[in-house]
């Protein structure tokens, strides 16, 4: 009763007293999880982040940054720096981190990202599957099983975890496999108000790809990593079926260069391409969303006619430990997007809204890089490292990713 009351006082000084109403309404047990999940609710934070919504970073200076095309390495650069790389993961100082937290909301798939089967092969492939061919074929060729990490959501935690048991881990070493949890955040209705779900429960969501370093801090990964005597973490999506998630050459460019961190790009494919570009933000590394982007950067060119904001974000980031622990301290912000969610009204009826009713913040995991003092880059090529599965159909589709993993693959054996 104690703690009824003290929520409902909470309610009350936050402007959520439809929530109260509810409160009222349902049963005692449902009354208990509702309570016990508003009492993890930071609302201070909460309120800061809505009222900040539309706050944008106007003295953003943004200027174009310098890459390494791969390409135009030399056969004897390419073997120095693979050479550096090489003995990192000889020495298993190396670990996948892999962001499969985001909800697949585009590609319309049911459950984990990663569990969605591609029509590849005699029998299809799961997306993990394939990412875990990647960590198969480095096994093979540098005699050791790489850790890796993966970083889920509240929502699809048990699922992955589960999906991963089911397949025998597809032949991999799971004592080399973690699991953690990502954090999440509310969604706010135009009124600043908490939207509830169908079971009662206030609706929360995945807070977005930055949320990476505080929660592998907070779940002890990073921690787990420097027991293990981990130096370098490579970061990356889960939807990038061509995702090379152990490149010695990346790594050996990051330590040749003395840098902290390491990103691959792809070049744009034409100006109004929706992908982040590599830049720099205020002389710092960064990324900035098509969204972002002035006409001006779009289409600007430099004098051999290539685009001056021309290098896209595949989401493949390489950090050093130390830079990982200096990034999870700092509080990243948040993006917000306006989005169409269901949600249940003060009377407990359902409504589906028609139109974007609701905001969901989420941060950036490149929002991070400002924390950094350089960033190497490099170019690879688009057809052997990028194969992203976002929307169900068109672009970026199943349809595509495996017209060029099958491409790729069979060029290789053809070779
Ligand atoms: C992302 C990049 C964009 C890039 C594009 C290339 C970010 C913020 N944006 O955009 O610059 O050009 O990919 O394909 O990185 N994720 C989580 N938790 C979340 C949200 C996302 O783990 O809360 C994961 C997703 O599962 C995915 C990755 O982060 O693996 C990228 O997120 P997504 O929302 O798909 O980013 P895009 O909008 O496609």
């Amino acid at each position: 009763m104690e703690s009824l009351q003290k929520v409902k006082e909470t309610l009350k000084k936050y402007d959520q007293e439809h929530i109260i109403k509810i409160l009222e309404k349902i049963n005692k047990e449902q009354q208990e999880e509702l309570i016990k999940q508003i009492e993890t609710i930071d609302f201070d934070k909460i309120e800061q982040i809505y009222i900040n919504k539309d706050k944008k970073n106007k003295d953003c200076k943004i200027e174009p940054i310098n890459y390494t095309d791969k390409e135009k390495l030399s056969p004897k650069q390419k073997e120095r720096l693979e050479k550096l790389g090489e003995s990192i993961i000889k020495n298993n100082q190396y670990a996948v981190v892999t962001m499969a937290g985001g909800q697949g909301t585009r590609l319309g798939c049911i459950g984990p990202k990663g569990t969605y089967k591609l029509d590849i092969g005699e029998k299809g492939k799961y997306i993990f599957e394939i990412l875990i061919d990647t960590l198969k074929r480095a096994r093979e060729k540098y005699g050791t099983e790489v850790y890796w990490y993966i970083m889920t959501s509240e929502d699809n935690n048990r699922q992955t975890i589960d999906f991963f048991e089911e397949n025998n881990y597809f032949g991999y070493n799971k004592e080399k496999v973690k699991f953690f949890k990502q954090g999440e955040l509310p969604l706010i209705d135009t009124n600043g108000r908490l939207l509830l779900d169908k079971d009662y429960k206030i609706k929360m969501a995945s807070n977005g790809n930055g949320s990476i370093f505080k929660s592998l801090r907070k779940s002890g990964m990073i921690r787990d990593m420097e027991e293990k005597n981990i130096k370098w973490a490579y970061i990356c999506g889960v939807d990038n079926i061509m995702v090379n998630m152990v490149d010695t050459l990346l790594l050996g460019l990051a330590i040749e260069e003395g840098v902290q961190s390491a990103s691959k790009s792809v070049k744009k494919s034409y100006p109004e391409e929706k992908v982040g570009i590599f830049c720099k933000r205020n002389g710092k590394p960064g990324i900035i969303e098509y969204i972002d982007m002035t006409e001006e950067m779009i289409y600007k060119k430099d004098e051999q006619g290539e685009l001056i904001y021309g290098e896209s974000n595949i989401v493949s980031h390489l950090l050093n430990i130390e830079a990982l622990k200096e990034i999870s301290k700092h509080d990243l912000g948040y993006h917000c997007a306006f989005k169409k969610n269901s949600y249940i009204d003060e009377n407990g009826n359902e409504v589906i809204p028609t139109k974007p009713n609701s905001y969901k913040f989420e941060s950036f995991i490149f929002d991070g890089f400002e924390f950094l003092d350089d960033m190497a880059i490099m170019r690879v090529k688009r057809e052997e490292e990028f194969a992203p599965v976002k929307n169900a159909t068109g672009i970026d589709s199943p349809e595509t990713a495996k017209k060029i993993y099958e491409t790729f693959w069979n060029n290789k054996i053809k070779k």
